[in-house]
């Protein structure tokens, strides 16, 4: 009688524990997007803008950006490795330079979801399994 109890005890512990792992793991866009702007506030505010303007000429804008709203797996891209060369945003051409980050999967998917979901952007979710596909092998 007493193992039974017990035995049931430990299953419903086990079963608790669980859960509470998996909410802490889940992927939630609004999470996402919250953890991204502290990113983007850190590590891209100086040069694409606080509203994402950007700067003209020199930094392209996130806000209604175009290459943005058409290349899903190339902005991951962009955020990984960075870019250089001639780039047409919104109908500018721009030829500066950006350098990578050594984000991890999850940190390009936040920092993506937030500038997606900023500035009047209202785009797709990236999650951290896109990124992981994207990086080069
Ligand atoms: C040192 C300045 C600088 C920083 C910091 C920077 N960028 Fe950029 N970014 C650029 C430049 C310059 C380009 C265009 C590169 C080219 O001309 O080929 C660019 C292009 C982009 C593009 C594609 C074009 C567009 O406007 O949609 C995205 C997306 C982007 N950056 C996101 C980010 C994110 C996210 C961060 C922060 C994690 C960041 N950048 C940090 C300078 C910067």
């Amino acid at each position: 009688m007493i193992t039974k109890i017990f035995i049931g005890l430990a299953a419903s512990v086990s079963l608790l524990s669980l859960s509470s792992f998996q909410q802490k793991t889940k992927f939630t866009l609004k999470e996402s997007i919250e953890r991204g702007k502290d990113i983007y506030i850190t590590h891209c505010l100086t040069c694409h803008m606080e509203q994402g303007e950007g700067t003209d000429g020199f930094y392209p804008p996130l806000a209604q950006s175009d290459y943005l709203k058409a290349n899903k797996k190339k902005s991951i891209e962009v955020v990984l490795y960075g870019a250089s060369g001639p780039m047409k945003v919104n109908g500018y051409e721009y030829d500066e330079k950006m350098e990578g980050f050594a984000f991890t999967d999850e940190q390009v998917s936040d920092v993506l979801n937030y500038v997606r979901n900023s500035f009047g952007n209202k785009e797709s979710v990236i999650t951290p399994e896109e990124v992981k596909e994207a990086r080069k092998k």
